[in-house]
């Protein structure tokens, strides 16, 4: 699979280390309360999974999948909830756990969405940002790395399925994109 990449753009490594920072505010902000992390299927499971482990408090998760309508690898902003969730979260401290912020349009539709549930809080945790794409302003609490307008893969984020399984963020080789179907 390494053969297929271009360049490793952040190291499992250093992932590991801004995880646990992520994990370690999230711990401080939220003492004494008992937060419900909503995890955005299905590129954001492997964060999850290694977020909710640096969180030192009692906490829930929970999973949506989304998915958005358009031209497939650029967002409309136009977004179908694909499964929703399973708790109630009136009342709720919710954090949104996402793998990568491109445009914001996907994460803008969720937080509306889920603020007319009436949570007592709601905010965003995303491992990577594209700032340079971003069409909407989003209040992002927990923020991992900004990374240049490139397609990246790895660490949950996959590309026509696969690749979700390596554990760096990567970029993939242009002649991979070529002939492939998505
Ligand atoms: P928006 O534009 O709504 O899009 O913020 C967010 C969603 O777009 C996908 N996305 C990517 N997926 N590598 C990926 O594997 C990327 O570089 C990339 N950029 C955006 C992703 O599904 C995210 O949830
Ligand atoms: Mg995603």
């Amino acid at each position: 699979m390494m053969g297929d990449v271009a360049e490793i753009l952040i190291h499992s490594d250093q992932i590991q280390q801004k995880v646990r920072e992520l994990g370690g505010q999230i711990t401080e902000d939220y003492q004494g309360k008992r937060p419900l992390l909503v995890g955005i299927l299905r590129g954001a499971t492997i964060v999850m999974a290694d977020i909710m482990r640096q969180i030192d408090l009692p906490c829930e998760i929970d999973f949506m999948e989304v998915s958005s309508y358009g031209s497939g690898t650029t967002s409309s902003g136009v977004v179908r909830i694909l499964k929703d969730l399973e708790e109630d979260i009136s009342g709720r401290h919710v954090i949104i756990i996402e793998d990568i912020i491109d445009t914001g349009l996907t994460l803008s539709y969720i937080t509306r969405a889920l603020r007319t549930r009436r949570p007592a809080s709601l905010e965003i945790c995303a491992l990577l940002t594209k700032p340079s794409r971003r069409k909407v302003d989003l209040d992002v609490r927990y923020l991992g790395f900004e990374i240049p307008d490139e397609f990246v893969i790895g660490y949950g984020l996959d590309y026509a399925g696969s690749y979700r399984n390596l554990p760096h963020i990567c970029v993939l080789k242009p002649e991979v994109f070529q002939g492939t179907p998505t």
